[in-house]
């Protein structure tokens, strides 16, 4: 055990590697179907050059409109920070779109975003649930990406320190209080990564 200024205590390296471990651990992988989402993929493996007229530059425009002119495969990573649709005042827009309208203009988007990816590229969402309306966004993004046939790498749960008090207080403080609610007043922002086709094993 390793002991901290305050009394309490956590695991050390060498106990935690007393853990159970997963026995022949390739042959359940294979039995399982590592990825098996992704075997209808129909993402290219080719990938191209971006062309020169978008090197070194800042675009500004509706994403949309702007991923259509790229032709496919040829980013290497795409770090995307959508509105949350809480209804924050953005230029161009109130961001309290109906919610079906919302996820189907993001999905356009995403699938922009998949199409020029490289074989291997990534794509990073980040992302914020709705608690008071009962929206995963986090989960329903990653449905979808799932569902186009990319393979989920994880997620980074961000801790920002600065709830507010429709998070901690007010209709969801018992819950919050209950172990099995705790995490929603923990998280705030995820990060989620998903990767086109298979990422070479590393
Ligand atoms: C959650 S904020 C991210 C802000 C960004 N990370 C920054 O630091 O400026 C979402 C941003 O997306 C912009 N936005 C909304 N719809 C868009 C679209 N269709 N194409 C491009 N940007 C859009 C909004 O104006 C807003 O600035």
């Amino acid at each position: 055990m390793n002991m901290l200024l305050d009394g309490s205590s956590f695991p050390s390296h060498a106990e935690l590697n007393k853990e159970r471990k997963v026995l022949g651990r390739k042959n359940k992988e294979i039995k399982r179907g590592k990825h098996f989402y992704a075997n209808h993929s129909s993402f290219s493996q080719t990938n191209t050059d971006l062309p020169e007229d978008f090197c070194n530059q800042v675009l500004c425009g509706d994403s949309e409109d702007l991923l259509k002119t790229l032709p496919d495969n040829c980013i290497d990573l795409v770090f995307t920070s959508p509105p949350y649709n809480f209804g924050l005042d953005y230029e161009g827009g109130e961001d309290s779109e109906n919610w079906p309208l919302y996820f189907e203009k993001l999905f356009r988007i995403l699938d922009e975003c998949a199409r020029v990816l490289k074989h291997g590229g990534r794509l990073i969402v980040n992302v914020q649930p709705l608690f008071s309306d009962y929206i995963p966004s986090h989960h329903i993004i990653s449905r979808h990406m799932l569902d186009s046939g990319m393979i989920w790498k994880g997620e980074i749960l961000w801790e920002k320190n600065n709830y507010n008090c429709k998070y901690r207080m007010g209709k969801l403080e018992k819950s919050i209080q209950s172990i099995s609610q705790i995490h929603l007043g923990i998280y705030r922002d995820l990060l989620q990564g998903v990767a086109q086709n298979r990422w070479p094993e590393f």
